[in-house]
């Protein structure tokens, strides 16, 4: 950029941009802060992708679904289990204390057989013979070498319903 020498009233001369005619200097200069405006611009896009990617991620993937307890006879007493199928997923679920339940995938990991209800401990699949622990859901006996998928669970004993997070 061209700079005019300019006589203030001080009588110091001083030299100043030319702005009567845009020069290369000026176009590089815009050109450099539309540019930085533009990286600036694409990271703030680049945030908030990651945010609501984040976002619709947490906290589990899949929202949550409710079993009613109090339907359930065999979740009645401490030890007892019943299938169901909650938010479209076929599950087993496990009352393992007054208070507490285990929600495993009803469907086995080796090939996508329906499990068994839990007996002596274990889910069976009658398919190939793979067996899965009915205290976490993880592999007894193979072929399977993958466990139950868990599910988180949170009951309201005042409401006798059971949260599950998928
Ligand atoms: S599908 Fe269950 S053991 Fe093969």
């Amino acid at each position: 950029m061209q700079h005019q020498p300019i006589t203030t009233t001080s009588g110091l001369t001083e030299t100043a941009p030319n702005l009567a005619t845009p020069d290369s200097e000026r176009r590089e200069f815009l050109l450099k802060a539309a540019s930085m405006l533009g990286v600036a611009v694409s990271a703030g896009a680049a945030v908030s992708l990651i945010n609501a990617c984040e976002q619709t991620n947490a906290p589990s993937g899949g929202g949550t679904g409710t079993l009613n307890v109090a339907s359930q006879a065999a979740l009645q007493n401490v030890g007892g289990a019943v299938r169901a199928t909650v938010n479209n997923t076929q599950l087993v679920v496990i009352r393992t204390s007054m208070t507490e339940f285990l929600a495993l995938s009803a469907i086995c990991t080796h090939a996508s057989c329906p499990v068994n209800l839990p007996a002596n401990g274990a889910l069976s699949c009658d398919c190939h013979g793979s067996r899965f622990s009915a205290t976490d859901g993880r592999v007894l006996n193979g072929p399977a070498t993958t466990p139950l998928r868990r599910y988180t669970t949170a009951f309201n004993a005042m409401t006798n319903v059971l949260t599950i997070t998928f």
